[in-house]
């Protein structure tokens, strides 16, 4: 059977840029968890106010997305069953490659924790088989080098409607891409490579519900409950 591979693209995580390191919020927040401020990861729910400057604010500091994404990604029976591949682009072209063997993160100061290490030393553990390996990538790189696939299917509301079944059986040949920022379009690559742009219901979902609802109907389709 065919693994499902899913992306979040142009996730919203990142550490703290340095035009605003030396915020007093910043450095408040990097004391606290003992570290240089530029190794802390960007949460806009702690740094709000030190990224009013920010450019392109709204689209960045969002740990969160990629956390509960990875969460119902990693606890799924369809990766308990070795058929799901997990990758997070993030908006500077930063891929994290995901080991099915990860176990779910259900601490968020714990996934916070592990980020911070995983930017510093390119891979958690430290020692022996990675379970997150982030690499400087593009997402056409990703998908047609890496992958090696000619195309993606993009979730985006405002495509064409497709129920999750089918999209899950898109699935089989294409790796399924949410986005992993709040607001606002995907970078230009994506739609470059996009086969199919499409959505499954007419509101505005989180985009961890949405891959989980993917992963759900790949589950069906491949067997997995028998
Ligand atoms: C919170 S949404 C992003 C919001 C949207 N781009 C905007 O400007 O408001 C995050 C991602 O979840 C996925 N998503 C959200 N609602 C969806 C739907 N109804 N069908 C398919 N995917 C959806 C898409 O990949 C979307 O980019």
């Amino acid at each position: 059977m065919r693994k499902l591979r899913i992306i979040m693209a142009y996730s919203a995580l990142e550490t703290v840029p340095r035009e605003i390191a030396s915020h007093p919020q910043i450095r408040a927040y990097a004391e606290r968890r003992r570290k240089p401020p530029t190794k802390v990861i960007l949460d806009k729910s702690y740094h709000f106010h030190a990224m009013k400057s920010l450019k392109d604010k709204e689209m960045r500091g969002r740990p969160d997305m990629v956390f509960a994404f990875l969460l119902a990604a990693l606890a799924s029976p369809l990766n308990q069953r070795g058929l799901l591949e997990v990758y997070v682009h993030t908006r500077d072209d930063y891929v994290i490659f995901v080991n099915p063997k990860m176990k779910p993160i259900r601490s968020y100061e714990r996934f916070l924790g592990i980020m911070e290490k995983l930017f510093e030393e390119g891979r958690v553990p430290e020692e022996g088989e990675p379970l997150m390996e982030i690499r400087n990538m593009g997402l056409e790189y990703l998908v047609k080098k890496v992958i090696g696939t000619e195309g993606i299917v993009l979730l985006e509301h405002g495509g064409r409607l497709v129920p999750p079944k089918r999209i899950a059986e898109m699935g089989r040949e294409y790796p399924i891409v949410v986005q992993g920022f709040p607001r606002g379009d995907f970078g230009l690559e994506a739609y470059k490579i996009a086969k199919e742009k499409a959505y499954i219901f007419p509101t505005i979902l989180d985009s961890w519900l949405v891959a989980d609802r993917i992963i759900a109907a790949y589950e069906e389709i491949s067997g997995v409950y028998g």
